[in-house]
């Protein structure tokens, strides 16, 4: 089956906003190719830069690097939804490991927070991965179905089409030791499967599994040449420009 292609740039916490209006502004002509070859092109900025990143790139798709499941309370700290569509952004990462690791985020409290991103319409890019640990006792595809079906059993599955999943072992985050061509096959057909048993064939089928974890300019086209991998979610090599572009024109 035939999947459109997802390249998203994770900038966690980098850049000042003025630093993103100029790489949003630059990255307008990328906007255009991509679209020209099918691949949806976004960006996670921190939110004190989604504004002017999406102002000065409309076409980019903008998400945020984490949203709060209520809308409005007593919950300090936290950013809703209804904030973040005011400033049209079109949706949210969600469990990327260091918000787990970090944050102490749970799959559960991932789940709110997709059900919320599904339910108004808009993407919610869920990220699974083992540890280093997990993956030495060969736990990978134990975390990752617990992780899958803590996160999105029970979902109503009629706004699945925003759904993302990235595949992101958390020893290669960062860290310049990424998967094998061969793991990330093997995991992200297994998230499929996973998909397959707990929805249906067709729609796991539909549905975009990326992988992460130090992508860069000169191994993105290997993972994107697998049959179950249909993009990338890119940290490092997503924050300069001249980079961000490299790794578009790997993939068209
Ligand atoms: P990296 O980060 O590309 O810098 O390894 C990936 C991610 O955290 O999404």
């Amino acid at each position: 089956m035939k999947r459109n292609k997802v390249l998203v740039g994770n900038w966690k916490m980098h850049k000042l906003a003025v630093d993103a209006k100029h790489f949003s502004q630059d990255s307008r002509e990328l906007v255009a190719l991509a679209k020209k070859h099918q691949v949806l092109l976004g960006v996670a900025p921190t939110y004190l830069s989604l504004q002017v990143t999406k102002e000065n790139n409309p076409e980019l798709l903008v998400l945020s690097q984490n949203v709060y499941f209520e809308d409005k309370g007593a919950f300090t700290g936290e950013i809703s939804w209804p904030m973040l569509e005011e400033i049209h952004v079109d949706g949210a990462l969600i469990g990327h490991s260091e918000r787990r690791t970090y944050f102490n985020e749970t799959s559960l409290a991932c789940h709110k927070k997709i059900a919320k991103m599904l339910s108004l319409d808009r993407y919610a890019l869920y990220c699974v991965g083992e540890t280093l640990s997990e993956f030495q006792a060969g736990l990978t595809k134990e975390v990752i179905r617990k992780q899958i079906s803590e996160g999105l059993q029970g979902l109503s599955t009629n706004n699945f089409h925003k759904l993302i999943i990235a595949y992101e072992p958390v020893w290669s985050i960062g860290t310049g030791i990424n998967a094998s061509a061969e793991i990330a096959q093997d995991i992200c057909k297994f998230i499929r499967e996973e998909l397959a048993n707990l929805f249906s064939k067709d729609l796991s089928d539909r549905l975009p599994i990326l992988y992460g974890g130090s992508v860069k300019p000169n191994n993105i086209a290997e993972y994107l040449s697998l049959s179950d991998v249909d993009g990338a979610l890119v940290g490092g090599a997503s924050l300069e420009i001249h980079s961000f572009k490299e790794l578009l024109q790997a993939i068209i």
